[in-house]
């Protein structure tokens, strides 16, 4: 835990004159860079839950909120975005240039750099290109078992064998190999031999990004549609950390340039990401420069994938629409006595996938843009990719039955509780679906991904 946050924790407890006698300080773990928490998409999951450090198999069902005893789960729709990768070889490429500049040029006499320079390997190379680790095969197996003891009632054996379970993945091989973990997961939690289970592949929902031809055009394939964060890295928060970065490294300023200072954060956290290793690498930072860092990332997500354009949401109507007649579905069912033949979806995409998503339903949503000139007025922002999108984040959708008709919604991220924005319930933090339907209402009615695809849309 970070001096800062204890100070925060002792100032507060020392205000209000309470003594605890329990709040011991973990000790520092070694093996955990003390900036670990700032690696946005590039984030282990322990880090959001960190109580899964101790015990990665461990739930804690009070985060579940139904109004009453007697509600029961009748469907989960889980969105998980792939495990643990390698990084692609794009960014192995430039992780090299700055293992070879640093070997060939830095002059500095610590011992993290002599480590770097005499021990360390470049073990990284282009064929491994974004392909899942074995961390990232963890990473879903363990969620895939925290899961069934999350929902006991849903994730069971018998919903699994019976087929009410459907797994539904993108092609790209590290989410299929993710997907094939997750099914491991949970064949090996119940010891199942005699049986195998199907998962479609998927990319119009999972990958819908790729297939909504305004997005590409106006924003993916779009260099100014970034431009915010060009200006970013050229402002003098970066600058400042590139400067610093050199100073360490004792090498002329200009040989760090924005790409190799995020080669060496990337390399700082793919060691720790794969190999659970605070590498050398990471002396090249402080903290306030990974929160330098992390704030680049998020304008990126924001502009490439979040609020920053309008359709970078819509291209994610065919997933919202998805999910919800799935939702429908499972209530009808219940409704009308029948069981529900879709008990769980587990549905395996990228950050990609979720962000948009997330941004659709409206959660995480600042009252300023991110932009390259509020740095500092966004330090309390809510949009911070190193909390909702790890390795493995996932959004989970839990519909309960509570008797006499009355359905509710329960979305989660990363295990951990949500509140459907702008929708307050005066009775429960979970909301009746019902309203929850209402509260998308517009969306439920619009939001078609042919219309809002189309590169001249036409305005009504
Ligand atoms: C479980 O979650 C509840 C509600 O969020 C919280 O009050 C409680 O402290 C948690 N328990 C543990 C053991 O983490
Ligand atoms: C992922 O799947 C590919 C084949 O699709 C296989 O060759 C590879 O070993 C798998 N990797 C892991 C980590 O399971
Ligand atoms: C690229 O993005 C900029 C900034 O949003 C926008 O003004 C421009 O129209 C976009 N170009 C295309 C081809 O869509
Ligand atoms: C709806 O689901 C609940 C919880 O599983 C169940 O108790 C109830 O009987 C179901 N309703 C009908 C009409 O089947």
């Amino acid at each position: 835990m970070p001096i800062n946050l204890w100070k925060v924790i002792l100032v507060h407890f020392s205000t209000i004159s309470v003594f605890c006698c329990c709040l011991v300080k973990p000790a520092e773990d070694a093996n955990i860079p003390a900036i670990a928490k700032y690696f946005s998409t590039k984030g282990r999951y322990e880090e959001v839950n960190p109580h899964l450090i101790e015990d990665i198999l461990a739930v804690n069902r009070s985060v579940l909120q139904p109004p009453s005893a007697q509600c029961q789960e009748i469907h989960l729709t889980a969105i998980i975005r792939h495990g643990t990768r390698y990084p692609t070889s794009k960014n192995v490429k430039k992780m090299r240039k700055l293992y070879e500049l640093v070997k060939s040029s830095a002059s500095g006499e610590e011992s993290w750099l002599r480590e770097i320079q005499s021990q360390w390997k470049m073990w990284y190379t282009e064929d491994m290109d974004g392909r899942l680790v074995q961390k990232g095969v963890n990473d879903h197996r363990h969620l895939a078992v925290r899961l069934s003891k999350l929902f006991p009632s849903l994730v069971t054996e018998e919903k699994l064998r019976g087929g009410f379970i459907k797994f539904i993945s993108s092609s790209k091989h590290r989410c299929v190999n993710s997907t094939l973990s997750f099914k491991a997961g949970l064949t090996e939690l119940w010891a199942i031999t005699d049986q195998e289970f199907d998962h479609a592949v998927n990319d119009a929902l999972m990958r819908f990004f790729d297939q909504c031809t305004r997005y590409v055009q106006e924003v993916d394939n779009n260099r100014s549609a970034l431009s915010e964060l060009d200006n970013f890295k050229q402002g003098p928060e970066m600058r400042r950390v590139q400067q610093k970065i050199a100073d360490r490294l004792g090498v002329p300023y200009n040989t760090i340039t924005d790409d190799m200072a995020e080669a060496a954060f990337y390399l700082c956290a793919y060691e720790f990401a794969i190999k659970t290793v605070n590498s050398p690498w990471c002396r090249l930072f402080d903290e306030v420069d990974a929160q330098v860092m992390e704030y680049a990332n998020d304008l990126k997500q924001f502009w490439k994938r979040g609020y920053g354009y309008d359709i970078n949401s819509k291209s994610s109507c065919i997933l919202f629409h998805d999910v919800f007649s799935r939702l429908d579905q499972a209530a009808s069912e219940n409704k009308s006595g029948q069981r529900v033949t879709e008990a769980v979806t587990v549905q395996v995409g990228h950050a990609e996938t979720l962000l948009p998503l997330l941004t659709l339903l409206g959660f995480f949503k600042d009252s300023d843009a991110l932009t390259s000139t509020n740095y500092a007025s966004q330090a309390q922002r809510s949009f911070r990719t190193s909390r909702m999108l790890p390795y493995a984040a996932n959004l989970l959708l839990v519909l309960y039955d509570c008797g006499g008709g009355d359905l509710r919604l329960q979305p989660l991220l990363n295990e951990k509780p949500l509140t459907f924005p702008g929708l307050t319930d005066r009775q429960a933090s979970v909301p009746r679906y019902q309203d929850v339907r209402e509260h998308y209402g517009e969306l439920l009615r619009g939001c078609d991904f042919e219309t809002e695809c189309q590169l001249f849309k036409q305005s009504l």
